[in-house]
């Protein structure tokens, strides 16, 4: 374990700063800080640097719906990810914003070095455009009928109910999320990335060894194989992003800048240190090592448009990109109703970080497969590996070196050939950490962890505690279990840093290094014992998943408190689903009496700039004289529906019980047929 010291900068996906952390996102963060930990205790140089994404059309209307300018929403947002991300020990090196200078300078340069060596070219495209809020549509925002199956309410680019995939001018009846009004076509000029130009150099950058896992390589060869499609780059205005050089009006696409945003963090880094230096590890000839860690669902951007961005505009290409699998809780996707979809700061008000920590390092592979959040696995499991084997390992030697031995611990180690088992260990374990076979690790260390066990087990110091003339022993034992917990608490330093600082203290040690393991503690004084770790409750496990059914709101940072029965978990909808209502002040023209009918009026509905035939079941409150000349509330987008009498065309609002006991909706003097209600 001589190797020269390696220089090493890892990143973690940028979370979008429209969204609080959740513990979804954590297994990233927590897979990735856990690697920057080890490697930083091997003594190696490594540099753990993030930031949120701050760009984009979610967030730019995310703002507008609060009121607040998006630099207010992503400045409150950096915010609570810093703390979220404290509290979790993710211990970033640095934590920036792809809103920076510095990133707007990288990427501006890329762009700039891309287009002048021929890689960018403009092609007028025709996108769907809200008339209403006059900006071009995302394909997820729009909605409307699945052109394959007809499943109502579904996405602009795929079906949920069928899964097939479509482009969004093939829905049917479609709606702008964000207004409500029908998409209309519209050509704009783009600008694209050449990415085919890079095709023989991507092959051989994914095909070289260990760049990427091989399922990744896998799916690579796959879109090798169906050609790799010019990269659409650029978005008109409006837009929360950074202008293109040389444009008007046109902003780089979120994912042009975001993963630019690896380099603007450690950018500003290297501005605030002196160890470290940008081109050291970005120039194109650099041998020091880069490192991505992502989740599967942006391979497609990490393994492709990126190494080909870098590439083509002079950098050096990334050593690795490693991704992971998704989180489900309790064998199913997050989800809000069950109380699964958890926020980072709703589990740490409930719960101790490190047993998530532990958890996801119990659970992690090298590999692309999902993992399951079990919440009695996770229970169980912590209890009885940290509380019950490691943790108590300690509890149960530290009192007699205490009481009996003034907290000195034993000139010897008794044990020799118990103690090698585990240095010898050590080279094993590490080399899992650094192949990223968490799992694998704390087996391992679990396996060492009952061996020590055993051997207090057998030892018996509370019987030898009681008997004359075995003090030796008693100290020699003891001073064996506290020397074999250290060893244990030096393997799990990079999952558990808490656990792993309390108890430097206790052993009253400088922070451990891998290396310590090798000369264990003899005549040592360590300090008082105090409990490091105590069980998972169940109740704030319960508690936990109970505030999640009703911590809803995605930013908590507006909405004020709400009366309980509408907080009701999967009742609430987001604002677009509200936006999709389109609700309209209606002159009731006409009401007149239906023959046949005995609950309904029929109702001609002026909406300013057309009118609507409507069927209301209102007869038994109202009579046609009532009505006629009054404004009302209606639904104006909702689908016709034939009925016996006719085609209904929408729907008129109503309070109230039922029969002589409902009232419609009448808005304020002033309100004018046809104005959207919001
Ligand atoms: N902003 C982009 C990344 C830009 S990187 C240049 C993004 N952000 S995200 O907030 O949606 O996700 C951040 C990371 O968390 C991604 O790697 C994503 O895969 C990961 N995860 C988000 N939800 C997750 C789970 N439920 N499970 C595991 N990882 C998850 O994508
Ligand atoms: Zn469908």
């Amino acid at each position: 374990m001589t190797a020269a010291k390696r220089h090493i900068l890892v990143t973690s996906a940028l979370p979008y700063a429209n969204g609080a952390i959740h513990i979804g996102h954590l297994v990233e963060y927590i897979q990735t800080d856990i690697w920057v930990r080890f490697q930083k205790m091997q003594g190696n140089q490594c540099t753990y640097v993030c930031a949120d994404d701050a760009h984009g059309t979610p967030i730019m209307l995310r703002a507008q719906s609060e009121g607040i300018t998006p630099e207010a929403l992503i400045a409150a947002t950096d915010k609570e990810h810093r703390a979220d991300f404290a509290d979790f020990s993710i211990g970033f090196d640095n934590f920036h914003s792809t809103h920076s200078d510095e990133n707007k300078e990288l990427a501006q340069g890329i762009y700039t070095r891309l287009k002048k060596a021929g890689h960018i070219h403009t092609k007028t495209i025709e996108q769907a455009y809200d008339p209403e809020k006059e900006m071009f549509l995302p394909d997820r925002f729009i909605k409307g009928e699945c052109p394959k199956c007809g499943a109502e309410d579904q996405y602009g680019d795929n079906c949920e109910a069928c899964g097939s995939t479509y482009s969004p001018t093939d829905l049917k009846n479609p709606v702008s999320v964000v207004s409500g009004a029908r998409p209309v076509k519209k050509e704009s000029e783009h600008y694209f990335f050449a990415l085919g130009d890079f095709e023989a150099m991507l092959k051989d950058w994914v095909n070289a060894k260990g760049h990427v896992q091989t399922e990744i390589t896998n799916k690579l060869n796959e879109w090798f194989e169906s050609g790799l499609q010019d990269w659409d780059i650029s978005r008109d205005k409006p837009y929360f992003g950074f202008e293109i050089p040389g444009t008007k009006d046109k902003y780089f696409y979120v994912w042009l800048d975001a993963p630019v945003g690896y380099m603007a963090s450690f950018k500003n880094l290297c501005d605030k240190s002196s160890e470290l230096n940008f081109d050291d590890y970005w120039a194109a000839d650099s041998q020091y090592e880069l490192y991505h860690f992502i989740g599967k669902d942006i391979a497609y951007f990490h393994t492709l448009f990126w190494p080909a961005m870098l590439n083509g505009s002079g950098y050096r290409t990334p050593t690795g990109v490693f991704c992971h699998g998704f989180l489900t809780v309790d064998g199913k996707k997050m989800s809000k109703s069950r109380g699964t979809f958890i926020k980072a700061r709703t589990y740490l008000e409930h719960l101790n970080p490190e047993y998530l920590r532990y958890y996801f390092a119990a659970k992690l592979g090298s590999g692309i497969d999902d993992l399951d959040l079990n919440l009695d696995d996770f229970q169980a499991r912590v209890n009885s590996d940290l509380v019950g084997k490691v943790v108590n390992i300690a509890s149960r030697c530290a009192g007699f070196i205490k009481k009996k031995f003034d907290n000195q611990l034993s000139a010897n180690i008794s044990e020799p050939a118990l103690y090698k088992q585990f240095t010898d260990a050590s080279d094993h374990i590490a080399a899992l950490y650094d192949k990223r076979e968490f799992n694998h690790a704390i087996r391992e260390i679990m396996a060492l962890a009952d061996h020590a066990n055993q051997y207090i087990d057998a030892a018996q110091p509370w019987v030898l505690a009681k008997e004359d003339g075995k003090e030796q022993a008693l100290h020699d034992i003891c001073s064996m279990g506290i020397n074999l917990f250290r060893a244990l608490v030096i393997f799990l330093k990079p999952v558990l840093p808490k656990l792993t600082e309390q108890s430097e203290t206790f052993l009253n040690i400088a922070p451990l290094s891998w290396q310590d393991v090798y000369t264990p503690l003899t005549s040592h004084k360590v300090n008082k014992f105090k409990p490091l770790m105590t069980r998972v409750d169940k109740d704030k496990v319960a508690a936990m998943v109970e505030a999640s059914k009703e911590n809803l709101d995605v930013t908590p940072t507006k909405k004020p408190a709400k009366d309980k029965k509408t907080m009701d978990n999967n009742e609430l909808i987001d604002f677009e689903d509200f936006a999709k209502i389109d609700l309209r002040i209606a002159l009731i023209k006409k009401a007149e009496h239906i023959e046949g009918a005995d609950k309904l009026l029929r109702l001609t509905l002026d909406l300013g700039d057309e009118t609507r035939n409507v069927f209301a079941g209102i007869k038994s409150a109202y009579s046609p004289e009532q009505l006629e000349g009054k404004l009302t509330v209606m639904v104006a987008n909702l689908k016709p529906r034939k009925m016996k009498f006719g085609v209904s065309e929408g729907m008129v609002l109503a309070a109230g019980p039922g029969g002589k006991d409902l009232w419609i909706m009448e808005p304020h003097a002033g309100a004018q047929p046809g104005m959207k209600v919001k």
